[in-house]
């Protein structure tokens, strides 16, 4: 038998982390109309119909004060290369519009705060639900719209274009850089319309 090393429940103290997040940034508008964008890495889908994902985020940052008043966000997925602009956000001042981290905003199709063009995906939601636990918000927000590079559709590999980053742990980060197809049909019926 594999010997096995106990560790706690406090995720900031996992070294390694065995649960990986996908690094986002989200842009939500201000009470002024001016645009606000912070990265998270606590999101990941939760239901097909109607298409919800679910966003954790602390209850006091202006992300979360943004989507209860206007109850619309952003999910803007980076590549690799905008790693470090990811982590040098969080340390730029509020107001933080998207180009004060050197980054352009663009329309979004169905919601009122912009896309980042410098991102390669965009999932725009409207938010269904809220659960709060102490400091931290949970959001559950249905997408109304997405969008992709369209060299993504042209790439050989789109995974390799999108090169989609997710957190490890304090400022270490993972990079996906390729989809890998399982050769056999093996999946079971149960488990096809299910994706992990
Ligand atoms: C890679 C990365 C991932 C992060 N993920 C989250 C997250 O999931 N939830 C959260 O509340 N804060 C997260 N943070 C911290 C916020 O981005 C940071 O506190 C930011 O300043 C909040 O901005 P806001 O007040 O404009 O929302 C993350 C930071 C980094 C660098």
């Amino acid at each position: 038998m594999k010997e096995k090393v106990s560790f706690g429940p406090d995720k900031r103290a996992w070294k390694p982390s065995p649960l990986v997040g996908q690094i986002v940034l989200v842009t939500t508008l201000n009470a002024d109309g001016q645009s606000n964008i912070a990265p998270k890495s606590w999101i990941s889908m939760m239901a097909f119909e109607p298409s919800l994902l679910a966003l954790g985020c602390n209850r006091s940052h202006w992300t979360a004060q943004n989507i209860l008043r206007s109850r619309e966000f952003v999910v803007n997925i980076p590549g690799e290369e905008l790693a470090e602009i990811v982590w040098s956000t969080p340390m730029r001042p509020h107001p933080r519009p998207v180009p004060s981290v050197g980054l352009t905003p663009i329309p979004a199709q169905k919601v009122k705060p912009p896309l980042v063009e410098e991102c390669k995906a965009h999932l725009e939601c409207v938010l269904n639900h809220q659960l709060t636990f102490g400091d931290e918000i949970m959001f559950l927000g249905e997408v109304v719209a997405g969008s992709v590079d369209k060299a993504a559709l042209e790439s050989r590999d789109p995974y390799t274009y999108l090169k989609m980053v997710v957190f490890l742990e304090d400022r270490t980060f993972g990079v996906i850089e390729k989809g890998q197809q399982i050769r056999e049909k093996t999946t079971p019926p149960s488990i096809k319309t299910r994706p992990g």
